[in-house]
């Protein structure tokens, strides 16, 4: 496991989405009305690209079908559904002032 680092932590206000690729691997930074989180940039349903999606409260609507997610859970709003699961949400730490995951 390594500690990589993502952003500042002030830079995030809600609304923020900032796509990124770490350790080989695609996600998006997101700031939600509750803060920050990172997910998977692809979304589990079909591989929309979530980094297009739109922030609506806690939660982001990917733009193909417009399913939309928990940034705190990855649920589906519509539930779960038989052959993908949810969105894959990754734990954030603050380290001297920056976001971090350990990956
Ligand atoms: S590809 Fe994201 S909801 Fe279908």
């Amino acid at each position: 496991m390594t500690i990589h680092r993502l952003e500042k932590a002030t830079a995030l206000t809600p609304g923020f989405k900032k796509p990124l690729e770490v350790a080989g691997r695609l996600f998006v930074l997101v700031c939600g009305e509750q803060g920050p989180a990172l997910v998977d940039r692809v979304c589990p349903h079909a591989g929309g690209n979530l980094a297009d999606g739109e922030i609506v409260g806690h939660r982001i609507r990917c733009p193909i079908h417009r399913f939309i997610f928990d940034l705190a859970t990855g649920d589906c709003a519509r539930g779960r559904r038989e052959g993908w699961g949810p969105l894959n949400v990754y734990p954030l730490l603050t380290v001297d002032g920056y976001l971090c995951v350990d990956l």
